[in-house]
C-alpha cells in the first residue's frame, strides 16, 4: 500500500474524479490538497451522477475517510450544499473530516472575483467567479480567515472585522461598490460554523498516521499542471498549485512520503477560461469533441476549447509532476474518427521547440507540429481488455507513452466506474494502485 496522488495533466476537467472514485475502493483516506470549488469533480456511480466540487471523490466508499485538506479554499455555502446533496442520495458523510487549517472563501472574494474580472475587461482571465484569486491571495498576504477560527465566535468576530475593514475600503473607493455589513456576514458564516463544527479537526496528522501505517492514502488533486501559478501559462492560471508536489503541503505530508504520482491526461486537450492552446480547433473537429465529450464545465457550464492532444505540454507536466505513470480518459471520444492526430513539437519563428515555453507570449505565437495517426471505428465503450481494443487505438496510446516518456497504467472509455482498463489488463509495467 502507498500514498498515491493523483493529479490533472493538462488545464483540468481531465477526469480526476472518476479515477480517484475508480480506485478509492481499495484506499483508507482521499483527501483534496488545492483548489475550492472551481473544481467540479463528475462521478457517475450506483449513487448516481454526482459533480463534486469540494467533497472528495471517494465519498462513496463506505471505508473510506474523505479530508478536506489545508491546502483547499472553502465556501461554505457550496459545501454545505454539496453534503445535503449526497445525504439526499443516501450517501453517508459521517467520514468527511475539514481541516481546521483551510482558508474560508467568504462574500468579498466572490465579489472581489467577479469585479477584477469585470476591471481586467477584454484581458478577463476567465475565472470561475468562485473567489479563487482572493481568497488565495487573502492567505498569502495573512489577512485570510480559517475554518478553525469559526469554532471561536471572538476569534472569528476579531478576523472577520479587520479583513472587513479593508475590503469594504477596496469594494467602496476603488470599486465605487456599496459596503458589505459585517454584522450580517458575521451571523451567517456563525451559523455555517454551527453546522460544520462537526467536520472541522486537525487532519494532517490523520493522513501522517494512515501514512505510517502503510494504509492506501490518495491525494486528489484539482485542475491541471498548466495552471499552475509557477508552472503553468500565466498569468492565465489558477491561484493555488495542482501539481503533486503541493499534495505534501495542501495534505500535511513531508515530500519523501508519496510513492506514486498519477497524471489524469485526456485523449485530445480541453481549455475553460483565456490562455494559450496551441492545438485549439476553431473547427467542426473541435465543436465534435465538444459535442460528443458534451465539453462543458461542470462548475459554470462554459463551453470548453477543444484540440488535438498536445504532447510538448503533456511532457512538461510529467516531468514537473514527476509522474510514475498515466490514467488516460475520453478515449472513446475518438471512436468514428478516421485519423487523429498528436502535437509533438511547435514551430515558433521558424525554430523548433520541443519543450514547453514559460512565457503566454511565446506560446501565442507557437505553431502545432502534428503527426496523424489512423483512427478506429466501432465503439470501445464495452472493451475491458487492452488487446481488444482496435489496432488504431492500441497505436495511439503505445505512441503518447513513447512521446511523454510514461508509461500509460488505466484507459478510460466510459463515465461509468467501471468502463476503464486497467493496469493487469494493460499488460503494463506501472505499479498497481495497491502494489
Ligand atoms: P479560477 O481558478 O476560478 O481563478 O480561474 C482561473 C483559470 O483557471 C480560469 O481559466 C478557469 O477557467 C480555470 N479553472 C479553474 N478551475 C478549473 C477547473 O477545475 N477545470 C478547468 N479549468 C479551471
Amino acid at each position: 500500500m502507498a500514498v498515491v496522488a493523483i493529479v490533472g495533466g493538462h488545464c483540468g476537467d481531465e477526469a480526476n474524479g472518476k479515477i480517484v472514485d475508480h480506485v478509492a475502493e481499495k484506499a483508507t483516506i482521499v483527501a483534496r490538497f488545492s483548489g475550492g470549488d472551481n473544481a467540479g469533480h463528475t462521478v457517475i456511480n450506483p449513487y448516481g451522477e454526482f459533480r463534486l466540487h469540494l467533497v472528495p471523490s471517494g465519498i462513496f466508499n463506505a471505508q473510506v475517510t474523505c479530508i478536506i485538506g489545508n491546502g483547499v479554499a472553502i465556501n461554505p455555502t457550496v459545501l454545505l450544499q454539496e453534503i445535503a446533496d449526497l445525504q439526499s442520495h443516501g450517501v453517508s458523510t459521517s467520514r468527511l473530516f475539514i481541516s481546521d487549517r483551510a482558508h474560508l472563501i467568504m462574500p468579498y472574494h466572490t465579489l472581489l472575483d467577479a469585479l477584477e474580472e469585470e476591471t481586467r475587461s477584454k484581458d478577463a482571465l476567465g475565472t470561475t467567479h468562485r473567489g479563487i484569486g482572493p481568497v488565495f491571495a487573502d492567505k498569502i498576504a495573512r489577512l485570510g480567515i480559517r475554518t478553525g477560527d469559526l469554532l471561536d465566535n471572538d476569534v472569528f468576530r476579531g478576523r472577520l472585522s479587520s479583513a472587513l475593514e479593508l475590503k469594504n475600503t477596496i469594494l467602496t473607493k476603488v470599486y465605487g461598490a456599496p459596503p458589505l455589513s459585517l454584522e450580517e456576514i458575521y451571523d451567517q458564516y456563525c451559523r455555517f460554523g454551527e453546522q460544520l463544527a462537526p467536520f472541522i479537526r486537525e487532519t494532517s496528522s490523520m493522513i501522517r498516521a494512515a501514512a505510517a501505517k502503510g494504509e492506501f492514502v490518495l491525494l486528489e488533486g484539482a485542475q491541471g499542471a498548466l495552471l499552475d501559478p509557477d508552472f503553468g501559462t500565466y498569468p492565465y492560471v489558477t491561484s493555488s498549485s495542482p501539481l503533486a508536489g503541493a499534495g505534501c503541503i495542501g495534505a500535511g505530508l513531508g515530500p519523501r512520503e508519496i510513492d506514486r504520482v498519477v497524471g489524469v491526461f485526456k485523449a485530445y486537450n480541453t481549455r475553460v477560461g483565456a490562455g494559450p492552446m496551441p492545438t485549439e480547433l476553431k473547427d467542426e473537429t473541435g465543436d465534435l469533441i465538444r459535442t460528443k465529450a458534451h465539453e462543458y464545465g461542470a462548475t459554470t457550464s462554459r463551453p470548453r476549447r477543444c484540440g488535438w492532444f498536445d504532447a510538448v505540454a503533456g511532457r512538461f507536466s510529467v516531468q514537473i509532476n514527476g509522474l510514475s505513470d498515466i490514467a488516460l480518459t475520453h478515449l472513446d471520444i475518438y471512436d468514428g474518427f478516421r485519423s487523429v492526430k498528436i502535437c509533438t513539437a511547435y514551430e515558433f519563428n521558424g525554430e523548433i521547440l520541443t519543450s514547453f515555453p514559460a512565457d503566454v507570449a511565446t506560446l501565442e505565437q507557437c505553431r502545432p507540429i502534428y503527426e496523424e495517426l489512423e483512427g478506429w471505428q466501432g465503439s470501445i465503450s464495452g472493451t475491458r481488455r487492452f488487446e481488444k481494443l482496435p489496432a488504431g487505438a492500441r497505436k495511439y496510446v503505445s505512441r503518447l507513452e513513447e512521446l511523454l516518456a510514461c508509461p500509460i497504467s488505466l484507459v478510460s472509455v466510459g463515465p461509468g466506474r467501471e468502463q476503464v482498463i486497467a493496469a493487469e489488463a494493460l499488460n503494463r509495467q506501472a505499479s498497481t494502485v495497491d502494489s
